[in-house]
């Protein structure tokens, strides 16, 4: 186990798109699982995709812990989704704040949709089928487009509402993932 260094935007490996897992429960997976788990705890962040750290695999992680002062930001168990796929079926789109491990100390206001369904496998090859919404739906958005080389500065559709988090909450820490 280990704290890898996050990659920050501009990094080219953050711009590619990242390949499928093709064998599922070795160890390599699940040592590089072990590694995504300790760069996001020891970095306060609620999500991490493998490009983050270097590795352009299609796995991603999270895990929300219910947090006082985020009283409308729901609790998410640690999830663990390999060769994510989303399914569009509700096609509303909401606004939400937004950090990113690999864009530290900036905040953006990004639409995503509210509802999506998502496909993925775990560390054992087994598949997940879920219908989830809001945060939940929004931290899959994200980590999925990391594995499209994506940032989410790029989903922004008003830059004025992208800053310094300091500047945007003086009163307030956020969540990055
Ligand atoms: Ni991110």
């Amino acid at each position: 186990m280990a704290i890898r260094e996050i990659l920050r935007m501009g990094h080219p490996l953050l711009k590619a798109v990242a390949k499928p897992v093709t064998q599922f429960n070795t160890p390599e997976l699940q040592s590089l699982i072990t590694d995504m788990r300790d760069t996001m705890v020891a970095n306060f962040g609620a999500g991490l995709a493998a490009p983050q750290i270097g590795v352009g695999l299609r796995v991603v992680i999270f895990a929300i812990q219910h947090n006082p002062r985020y009283p409308k930001v729901e609790a998410i168990p640690e999830t663990i989704l390999i060769n994510p796929e989303i399914l569009l079926e509700e096609h509303t789109q909401i606004a939400g704040w937004e950090g990113c491990l690999s864009v530290p100390g900036l905040r953006g206001w990004v639409p995503r949709y509210q509802q999506i369904r998502y496909r993925a496998y775990n560390l054992q090859g087994d598949s997940i089928d879920r219908v989830v919404t809001d945060f939940h739906a929004r931290v899959v958005q994200h980590e999925v487009d990391h594995l499209d080389g994506i940032l989410y500065p790029q989903r922004i559709t008003d830059m004025r509402q992208f800053g310094f988090e300091q500047a945007l909450f003086p009163q307030q820490e956020g969540l990055s993932v």
